[in-house]
């Protein structure tokens, strides 16, 4: 009998991935989906042959330097992979898969909700009915934001971006533009009639919802920031699904107390799963938790695009999703 390689899963995944790697697989699972601590992921690496993390598990320079690692390849359970210290899996010669597109319309989906439910003021009028406060229809009460027609500022013009625009211009009929000095696709642009801005300054001045659609780097931390919130109209809306790091959260809680926009719609957090008291006080912020791409199609499928990944590596080939 010819032996199986070893692969080890840090979180609870969806049965059907489950059980497909462990048919082909000696696979260890987390059944309890209690996340692993440092030292048990260097345990981990150390004796597995494919290590498979999820965005929340911090793989450490620690981890992967490990002088007794024996994994190859981390497959990464998401599309987002700052989780990673990309610098360390190079220097060490590991591989690192991700799961990008199957996530694009989910992800894409919730942008969407939260704008069209802080623009419409869908969770708190929720609450009001709940808790039992509706008194009856009236001309002036919860009113809200119209959306349709109105202008999407989008940071970043990758694939979940170019799904947002296309929601919201051929759904919501929305004027799309869009900061992304990496991106110059004529067709793409065109068939969104969207309107490339040579500035983040220039996007945030005339949108009337800001999406965050860029990985989290070095240059993007902190992007949003007093300073920045402070050029938007303040009868605006920031939307984030990207990542929490990207806006700095006491200068939104900052900027929300002081009418300098209108509200937020959050489904990532600087520190997650904490979220900044502040925010959470406010009636004008619809948050998630990090739901984007929580649908059961989505998740099996992001399962699966792991398992292909790494089913590559062990037949010598390359992986279709490696991006170190
Ligand atoms: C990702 O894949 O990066 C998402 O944030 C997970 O929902």
């Amino acid at each position: 009998m010819t032996q199986k390689f070893k692969v080890l899963v840090t979180r609870k995944w969806p049965n059907p991935v489950e059980k497909k790697l462990k048919e082909a697989f000696d696979t260890t699972l987390n059944i309890d989906d209690v996340p692993l601590s440092e030292e048990q992921l260097t345990k981990a690496i150390d004796n597995c042959d494919a290590l498979l993390p999820t965005v929340t598990d911090s793989i450490s320079d620690k981890i992967i330097s490990s002088k007794n690692r024996r994994a190859k390849i981390i497959g990464n359970f998401g599309v987002g992979f700052n989780n990673i210290d990309i610098d360390s899996a190079k220097k060490n010669g590991v591989i690192v898969t991700n799961t990008p597109e199957v996530l694009t319309d989910c992800t894409a989906d919730i942008a969407m909700l939260l704008l069209l439910g802080i623009a419409r003021r869908a969770s708190e009028g929720e609450y009001h009915v709940r808790k039992k406060e509706w008194t009856g229809w009236r001309p002036t009460h919860m009113m809200g934001t119209k959306f349709t027609g109105k202008t999407l500022g989008l940071v970043g013009m990758g694939r979940i971006a170019q799904a947002v625009a296309h929601k919201a211009h051929f759904g919501f009929n929305m004027q799309i533009v869009f900061y992304d000095p990496y991106f110059n696709d004529k067709n793409i642009i065109e068939k969104f009639n969207a309107q490339s801005c040579s500035s983040l300054d220039d996007l945030l001045k005339i949108s009337d919802f800001v999406s965050l659609h860029c990985p989290s780097t070095k240059e993007t931390k902190g992007l949003i920031n007093l300073e920045m919130l402070s050029k938007m109209k303040n009868s605006s809306y920031l939307i984030n699904t990207a990542r929490g790091d990207i806006v700095v959260e006491q200068d939104l809680a900052d900027a929300l107390n002081n009418g300098i926009i209108k509200g937020a719609g959050l489904d990532v957090y600087e520190s997650e799963p904490s979220v900044n008291p502040k925010l959470l006080e406010f009636k004008n912020v619809f948050l998630l938790p990090h739901l984007g791409s929580a649908s059961e199609e989505t998740r099996e499928a992001m399962g699966m695009r792991v398992f292909s990944n790494i089913t590559a590596f062990f037949e010598g080939k390359e992986p279709a999703d490696r991006v170190v």
